[in-house]
Order: C-alpha cells, then sequence, then structure tokens
C-alpha cells in the first residue's frame, strides 16, 4: 500500500530530520515493503536517502525563472526529488490554482517523470447536491490529467474532510473508489482526516490502496501505527 504524509506548514528543517529519520529507523526495523511518501514544508526540503519517497507538496512548471515565492525543478533536482503533489484542495481553494494551471504542472513534471499524487475531492455544498452531482464534479477535476501515466497516484479528499475531524462512512468511501477505478487504474488513496484510531479500518476498505494524512501523521509513531497497520493486512 501507499502511506503517505502531507506535513504541510508544518515543522523546521531540524524537526523534519529528526521525522525522516525515525520513520527510516522503523521502517527498517519492521522490513517494511509498503510504499512510504513525506510531504515536507518546501523549506524542510533536504537530501534524503532511504525507503522514504521525499515529495514536494508544492512547485512552478519550471525549471526556474521569474516566479517569486515559487520553487522550480531545479530546486528540486538539489534535493533529488522526484515525487510531487499537484492539486491538493488547499492549492486548489486557499490559494485559487485553477484546473489550466494544475494540467501545466502536471505535464511538466510528467514530462520530468515524476511520481505524481493528484488530488480530488468536493466541497460539502457539492456533496449535499447527490451523488451525480458530485461525481461529475470529480469527474471535472480529471480535466487534462492523463489518467494513464504510470507514474501517476490519485488521492480522493473531499474537501469537507480535510482537517476537520469528519470522514465519509467506509461504505461511503468504497462506494466511491470504486466508481473512480472505473477511471483510471492507478492507485487510489483516502485523504481527509485520518486518525490512527480510524486508518486501520480505512485501509481495509474496498478500492483503497493507501492513506495521505495531515495532521493524523504529524507525530512520527501516529504515522509509523498506520504503517504497521497497512503491513498486517
Ligand atoms: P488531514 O489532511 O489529514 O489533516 O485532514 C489531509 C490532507 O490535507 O492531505
Amino acid at each position: 500500500m501507499i502511506i503517505a504524509s502531507n506535513l504541510k506548514t508544518n515543522l523546521t528543517r531540524i524537526q523534519t530530520s529528526a521525522y525522516l529519520m525515525d520513520l527510516e529507523n522503523f521502517l527498517d526495523e519492521m522490513h517494511s515493503n509498503q510504499e512510504i511518501l513525506v510531504f515536507p514544508a518546501q523549506s524542510s526540503l533536504n537530501l534524503h536517502s532511504g525507503q522514504v519517497h521525499q515529495g514536494a507538496q508544492n512547485a512552478y512548471p519550471a525549471k526556474n525563472g521569474a516566479f517569486t515565492g515559487e520553487i522550480g525543478s531545479e530546486q528540486l533536482e538539489e534535493f533529488g526529488i522526484n515525487t510531487i503533489l499537484i492539486g491538493h484542495s488547499e492549492r486548489r481553494h486557499i490559494f485559487s490554482e485553477p484546473q489550466a494551471l494544475l494540467v501545466e504542472k502536471f505535464n511538466y513534471y510528467k514530462n520530468l517523470g515524476f511520481k505524481i499524487v493528484f488530488c480530488i475531492g468536493e466541497p460539502l455544498k457539492v456533496r449535499e447536491e447527490g451523488e451525480d452531482v458530485m461525481m461529475k464534479y470529480l469527474e471535472l477535476q480529471y480535466e487534462g490529467i492523463d489518467t494513464s501515466y504510470e507514474n501517476l497516484i490519485i488521492a480522493y479528499e473531499p474537501v469537507w474532510a480535510i482537517g476537520t475531524g469528519l470522514t465519509p462512512t467506509l461504505k461511503d468511501i468504497s462506494k466511491i473508489h470504486l466508481a473512480l477505478k472505473e477511471k483510471s487504474s492507478a492507485p487510489l488513496l483516502y485523504g481527509g482526516s485520518v486518525k490512527v484510531d480510524t486508518a486501520k479500518d480505512i485501509l481495509a476498505c474496498e478500492g483503497v490502496d493507501g492513506v495521505l494524512v495531515g495532521s493524523g501523521a504529524l507525530a512520527v509513531e501516529n504515522f509509523c501505527s498506520m504503517i504497521q497497520f497497512a503491513q498486517d493486512i
């Protein structure tokens, strides 16, 4: 399975290094064969070797240039990073990233062969309008994205579940994942308020190939427990 932690704007570079070190020690000890991804804050990126794939939470679709506040592929290359998160709901909603920009990022990093975790998810208002409206909304988020890209991972993260402590029922997670799997055979992660006490059941849901975890993975021991659950399945 794929177990991913999105550290968002949390942990300094020193704290992130400690997090990665503890994680690597745990993975070594347990002989994990899970795929582990960690997305540190941009200023906490560093050289890393081990079983964990370090990824960028965001980057501009350019090698370098006049893009104030952004980093490009040259900065990622310095740290040997070839994994990126694209389309996270916080980028879509807080930073108003339009689909066209996400497609641009996707194509740029696909051409470089990056592993891309592409996020989709509906706001509460859309969900309340019923299943058909919700599925159409999710479909639009795939627009322009090559869903057959070999290094693609999709993360289904309902916007109303992110950081709120709310999650869909296990039955709903399975149902939506199975429907989404008809659109792409890429591994499909669930994200949105996954906690150490809910991860086990979510990981066991049909159609779930892993989880993308924010606040619930900030304490490395909780993230390790989730990896252990995946290993035990
Ligand atoms: P959360 O965040 O686990 O804190 O809800 C998940 C995410 O944003 O990827």
